[in-house]
C-alpha cells in the first residue's frame, strides 16, 4: 500500500497558467514526487516550477516548452518523461485556447484550424503518446490494496462541449470532440487497464476568462445560467481532476465529469 494517493509520475499540459497550474500544484500538494509540466509559455512554466519547488522542495519537476498541436514536440516530452521517471501514471491534458470568435460565416479557416489543432488534435496527440507509454508499464500500488490501473488520462473538455453557445462554433465543437475521443479511447483501452476520462468545466476564473478585464463582464450572462451563479475556481476543477486520476476512481471510465455549478442541468 502507498502512503500517498499519487505514487509515480504526473504529466500536465497547459501548466503555465490557470487550471493546468492548479492541477500541477495539487499533485505536488498531495505528495506526487515526479512532475512533468509543459506549455508554450516558457515564462509561466518557469514560474510554476519555481513556486512548486519553493513550496514542495522534495518534488522533482521536469519542465519543457511544448506546443501540443505539434506531434514531434508531444512525442519528445513524453519520451523524455519516460526516460527520466520510467513511467507516466497520470496525464492531464489541459492546454487549450478559446481562439477566434464569430458565427461560422465570420470565422476564418485558419481560426477554425488553430482552435481544433490545439484543443482537439492536441488532446489526441498527447493522449496517443501517453497511452503508448502506459501500455508498457505495470499497474502501481493503490491506497487500499485494490487492483490498480496502468495509467489514468484526464482531458479537459468544457460544458460547451455538452451544451453550446453563440459565436464559438469551432471551440464548442472541439470540446465536444474531446468528450467523444474520451469515450472511444475508454472503450478501446479498458482491456489494457488504462482509464480515460474528461472534465467539463463551467465558467472558471482563470486568465482565459479574466483578461482583458472587460471579458469578465461579458461573461456575466453565462455565469448567471448556472444555478450557483458564480465563477468556479481552478482549484475546484483540479480537485475533480485529481479524484479521476487517483486510485479512488478505479472504476470510473469514459466519464465526462461536469464541474460547472449546475450550468448543464438547466
Ligand atoms: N476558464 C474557463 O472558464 C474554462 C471553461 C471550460 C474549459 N476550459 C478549458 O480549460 C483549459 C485551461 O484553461 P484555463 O482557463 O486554465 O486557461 P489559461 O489560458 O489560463 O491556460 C491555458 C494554458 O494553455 C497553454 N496553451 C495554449 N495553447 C497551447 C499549446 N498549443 N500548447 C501548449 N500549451 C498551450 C497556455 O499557454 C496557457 O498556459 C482549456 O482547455 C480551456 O478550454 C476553461
Amino acid at each position: 500500500m502507498s502512503t500517498t494517493l499519487f505514487p509515480g509520475t504526473a504529466l500536465v499540459t497547459g501548466a503555465a497558467s490557470g487550471i493546468g497550474r492548479s492541477v500541477t500544484f495539487s499533485f505536488a500538494k498531495e505528495g506526487c514526487q515526479n512532475l512533468v509540466i509543459c506549455d508554450t509559455n516558457e515564462e509561466g512554466l518557469q514560474d510554476t516550477q519555481a513556486q512548486i519547488l519553493a513550496a514542495y522542495p522534495s518534488t522533482e519537476v521536469m519542465s519543457m516548452v511544448v506546443d501540443v498541436s505539434q506531434e514531434d514536440q508531444v512525442q519528445k516530452v513524453v519520451s523524455e518523461a519516460a526516460r527520466r521517471f520510467h513511467r507516466i501514471d497520470y496525464a492531464v491534458n489541459v492546454a487549450g485556447i478559446f481562439g477566434e470568435s464569430g458565427r461560422s460565416t465570420e470565422l476564418s479557416t485558419a481560426g477554425f484550424d488553430q482552435i481544433n489543432n490545439v484543443n482537439y488534435r492536441g488532446c489526441w496527440l498527447c493522449g496517443r503518446a501517453e497511452l503508448t507509454q502506459m501500455l508498457k508499464q505495470e499497474p502501481l500500488a493503490t491506497h487500499d490494496g485494490r487492483p490498480g490501473n496502468r495509467g489514468s488520462i484526464v482531458h479537459i473538455a468544457s460544458q460547451l462541449g455538452i451544451t453550446s453557445r453563440s459565436n464559438a462554433p469551432a471551440y464548442c465543437a472541439s470540446k465536444a470532440a474531446i468528450i467523444s475521443l474520451t469515450k472511444s479511447d475508454a472503450i478501446d483501452y479498458s482491456q489494457d487497464n488504462i482509464r480515460i476520462n474528461c472534465v467539463c468545466p463551467g465558467v472558471i476564473d482563470t486568465p482565459l476568462t479574466s483578461h482583458p478585464p472587460e471579458r469578465k463582464a461579458l461573461l456575466r450572462p453565462a455565469i448567471a445560467i448556472a444555478p450557483m451563479n458564480r465563477m468556479g475556481t481552478a482549484q475546484e476543477v483540479a480537485d475533480c481532476v485529481l479524484f479521476l486520476c487517483s486510485s479512488k476512481a478505479t472504476f470510473v471510465q469514459g466519464a465526462a465529469f461536469v464541474v460547472d455549478g449546475g450550468y448543464t442541468i438547466i
